[in-house]
């Protein structure tokens, strides 16, 4: 049995991971903030199903405050760092929430994992934006990566720099994972596959970057939590580790677009709006070091994934 400290428990990976890892008889600590960045509702409501477990004990605290977790749990054994302030777009309008959460939290969150003596295994959330402006396709863990398109990109990077700093400096085994785009159930509000869907049931306009010529390895969160829990068991040899969880095929926001319509039988309005100088145009994940070392292997696919999404939203939001 593990007791793992996740942050951002009440966010959309944080929910799914924290309830995959009670179901499976895992002591979790959460903490989370609960920010307005989105409806707090939706954080609620996925708080309110984990608490339901015995196993479970949440701290509604800012990462800059993890020390209580520390004085409280002596012997956890895995911390999974998820909290973060999200959104590429969002960085023109409040930055500095971006210097708190992603980097002085990041190091707060490390700090932390100093003093947690008995730690196994420090795993953190980055993104598939650290590739920025790439050209070469697909995106490889080895590949250099210091042309960040936004802030929000730019801080990700930096809390992989800081997570080597620790990994080096003391010794804490340290893996950082690259998400590209993740969707489903319980989904992001800001994110552009609820935003199509929630405009297309209630009439609106969509509104579409770039023509809809924009390509993501849209990622199922169940693939996602699979890679996340084979990190976990991962025995990480004191090594400094990343890897991409991402879907195995890219996809264009016509294609969502498109998919989206089939599924529901609604017509979408398309809005247009030029190309987003801070949007990654691209992303392919190359997954050779997640199916080496993870076993990762995407399952699901954007149609099955989009058919399982609507169905919660439907639920959801009646
Ligand atoms: N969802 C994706 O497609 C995606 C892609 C790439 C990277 N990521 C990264 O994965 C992680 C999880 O993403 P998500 O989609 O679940 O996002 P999310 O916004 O749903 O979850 C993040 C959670 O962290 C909390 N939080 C933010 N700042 C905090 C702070 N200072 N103190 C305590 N809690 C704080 C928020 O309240 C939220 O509940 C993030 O680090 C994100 O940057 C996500």
């Amino acid at each position: 049995m593990k007791k793992i400290v996740i942050t951002g428990v009440a966010g959309f990976i944080g929910y799914h991971l924290t309830k995959k890892l009670l179901a499976a008889g895992n002591i979790v600590i959460g903490i989370d903030n609960l920010s307005p960045y989105y409806d707090v509702r939706l954080k609620e409501a996925r708080l309110e199903e984990l608490l339901t477990y015995p196993g479970f004990t949440f701290y509604l605290n800012d990462i800059c405050e993890i020390d209580v977790l520390v004085k409280d749990f002596p012997d956890v054994t895995h911390v999974v760092h998820l909290a973060a302030q999200a959104g590429v777009r969002y960085c023109a309008e409040k930055p500095f929430e971006y210097v708190h959460s992603n980097l002085k939290g990041q190091v707060h969150v490390l700090e932390a994992c100093r003093q947690w003596k008995s730690l196994q295994h420090f795993i953190y959330a980055s993104s598939s934006s650290v590739y920025g402006g790439n050209l070469k396709q697909p995106f490889s863990v080895q590949d250099p990566v210091d042309k960040p398109l936004s802030l929000y990109a730019a801080t990700k990077r930096s809390a992989e720099l800081m997570g080597y700093a620790y990994w080096h400096g003391f010794g804490i085994p340290c893996t950082g994972l690259r998400f590209f785009t993740v969707y489903g159930p319980w989904g992001r509000p800001d994110m552009a596959i609820f935003q199509f869907l929630k405009a297309m049931k209630e009439g609106k306009e969509l509104t579409v970057y770039n023509g809809g010529d924009m390509w993501r390895s849209f990622t199922y969160i169940d693939d996602v939590i699979d890679g996340v829990m084979a990190c976990i068991d991962l025995k990480p040899d004191q090594q400094y580790q990343l890897f991409n969880l991402g879907g195995a095929t890219c996809h264009s926001v016509c294609e969502v677009i498109e998919l989206l319509e089939e599924l529901t039988g609604l017509q979408a309005k398309k809005h247009f709006e030029p190309y987003l100088v801070m949007d990654v145009p691209r992303t392919v994940a190359d997954l050779t070091e997640s199916l080496d070392q993870l076993g990762f292997t995407p399952k699901v696919s954007l149609k099955e994934g989009l058919g399982r999404f609507i169905r919660w939203y439907d639920t959801f939001y009646g």
